[in-house]
């Protein structure tokens, strides 16, 4: 069972899945915390629903970045059972930085997943820019974050074709539904111990 903490901005689709996946027996972890940059993002009604401790920070609070992760990371390590911390840090839609207090309180334990195939499209809007370009396949990446944004090293990707009849919006859907799949699925390896980071930054699932 791995502790996690899931820092999130918006509607939170990607931390339901993940609470959907322990409900289910799918994924041996539990949510201690879940940290929003925005007051207003609904996935902080998503973990208040089913009783997850939740803070959020304002725009104010962001404005000093390195004093933000402070906190963070002040909270994560006093988040769960016996208040011992979390394990991993994971970002669900989270659309800020990590910084270097963040980055050094969980080396290599911090998780995000991105939706498109890294290092393409990195960014705020991945989906929309891959659509734009014109590519014909897509997808979902899920990275551990470091001090490059959106340059992690890669633990998973998963692959989508993108049809003639596809609009951004059905491409959204696409996406974010593979996403729902994917994130759970790489978390459980976690679970068991499987993810290995290699000195070569390359990431084996053993
Ligand atoms: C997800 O598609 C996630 O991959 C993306 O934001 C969305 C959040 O949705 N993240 C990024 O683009 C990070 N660069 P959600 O709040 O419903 O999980």
């Amino acid at each position: 069972m791995i502790k996690l903490g899931v820092l999130i901005s918006g509607s939170g689709t990607n931390l339901q899945a993940i609470i959907d996946a322990i409900a289910d027996n799918r994924l041996d972890a539990s949510i201690e915390l879940v940290v929003s940059s925005r007051p207003d993002a609904y996935g902080i009604k998503r973990a208040r629903d089913v009783g997850i401790p939740t803070i959020a920070l304002s725009k104010e609070v962001y404005r000093e970045p390195l004093a933000a992760d402070r906190l963070i990371v002040q909270e994560m390590k006093q988040a769960g059972p016996g208040r011992h911390g979390v394990d991993y840090v994971v970002m669900a839609g989270y659309m800020r930085m990590v910084r270097q207090p963040l980055l050094e309180a969980f080396p290599n334990r911090i998780i995000n997943i991105h939706p498109a195939l890294l290092p393409a499209f990195i960014g705020a809007h991945g989906i929309a820019d891959a659509f734009a370009y014109g590519v014909k396949i897509t997808g979902v990446t899920v990275h551990f974050a470091n001090e490059n944004y959106d340059r992690g090293p890669i633990i998973a990707q998963r692959t989508m074709e993108i049809a003639e009849e596809d609009n951004l919006e059905s491409l959204e859907q696409r996406i974010h539904d593979l996403e729902h799949v994917l994130y759970p699925e790489v978390l459980q390896l976690f679970a068991e111990g499987r993810v290995v980071l290699s000195p070569d930054r390359k990431v084996q699932i053993r």
